[in-house]
């Protein structure tokens, strides 16, 4: 629930607009307008929880069970994922960015009515074991939701390696409907079946059961034809050679305790990056940058 209206500033120039707002569980968040669509992006993991175009169904899918506490990741919209994806020992699930305030740098409404934000990963002890990096995310709301996340080594002597995912949940009719493009003849490792690697056979992929697919060295874009919401959604990236795709199903949902029951039926994730094998290793001065835009058409 959004509590109050904290703080409106004004467009420097353009129409696009910031809205400073207390969100869910009173944790601070921006609301964005343009011209052609809306966005929520809570400071809390610079997570974007929703973008919506104006007369669209939302892009992106939310839980009705997420939590919203300082220190839990979001479930839905769109979880930075950063230095590591999956499991490490001891240290939990997909990295720690997703779970720390970040800090806003700035906000940039321009000429042409969009709008971008700018954040910056703050300093926290669990990065004191990795050598000193810059982490900054850049988020354009226009038309489209396009993400920027930057990874500066600013270690003099050390490399810096890791991994990234903007691990992006999208909103569906009916997941058993859509069809999932841009991964055929793709080699991927098949987490439902204890790591195992295969070679993508299909040009549509459906979706009947449990899914959780890490597909390597590819960089091409990604588009899930959506029949029952009459839309495609085309995921373009720049910067990533690794795609995870990842629906729950009915087992992994019902064990969730920040996901409905039933909420599998209208989401998929489709996630960029680079993890697993496709990790980065960046050597000192030099930055890595990871690029998505996210848009969607009317199925014709
Ligand atoms: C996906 C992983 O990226 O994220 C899945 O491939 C995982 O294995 C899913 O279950 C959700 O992770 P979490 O930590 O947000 O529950």
């Amino acid at each position: 629930m959004k509590t109050s209206e904290t703080k409106s500033l004004p467009k420097k120039n353009g129409s696009g607009r910031v809205v400073f707002l207390d969100g869910q569980g009173e944790l601070p968040m921006l609301e964005v307008s343009t011209p052609w669509s809306t966005a929520e992006i809570y400071l809390h993991g610079a997570h974007v929880t929703r973008f919506r175009k104006i007369d669209e169904t939302p892009l992106l899918f939310m839980s009705q069970c997420s939590r919203f506490n300082e220190g839990q990741p979001i479930r839905g919209g769109i979880p930075v994922v950063f230095p590591w994806f999956g499991m490490r020992e001891g240290l939990g699930q997909h990295g720690f960015a997703r779970v720390k305030t970040w800090d806003l740098k700035e906000f940039v409404p321009a000429p042409d009515g969009s709008v971008s934000i700018r954040f910056r990963l703050p300093d926290c002890p669990e990065a004191s074991g990795i050598p000193p990096f810059l982490a900054e995310y850049v988020v354009t709301v226009s038309a489209a939701l396009e993400l920027k996340l930057s990874v500066t080594n600013e270690s003099k002597d050390e490399s810096l390696s890791f991994e990234n995912c903007l691990h992006s949940y999208f909103e569906v009719g009916d997941v058993t409907a859509i069809a999932i493009h841009g991964l055929k003849s793709v080699k991927y490792l098949d987490k439902v079946a204890n790591f195992a690697s295969k070679t993508e056979t299909s040009d549509a992929i459906r979706i009947a059961s449990e899914v959780d697919r890490i597909y390597l060295d590819t960089a091409g874009a990604v588009e899930i034809v959506d029949p029952r919401l009459s839309r495609k959604i085309r995921i373009e990236k720049h910067g990533s050679v690794s795609t995870v795709v990842w629906n729950p199903w009915i087992t992994r949902a019902q064990q969730m305790p920040d996901f409905g029951n039933d909420e599998y039926q209208r989401m998929i994730c489709i996630e960029t990056g680079n993890v697993a094998s496709n990790q980065i290793s960046l050597p000192p001065g030099e930055t890595s940058t990871l690029r998505v835009k996210l848009s969607s058409s009317p199925l014709s």
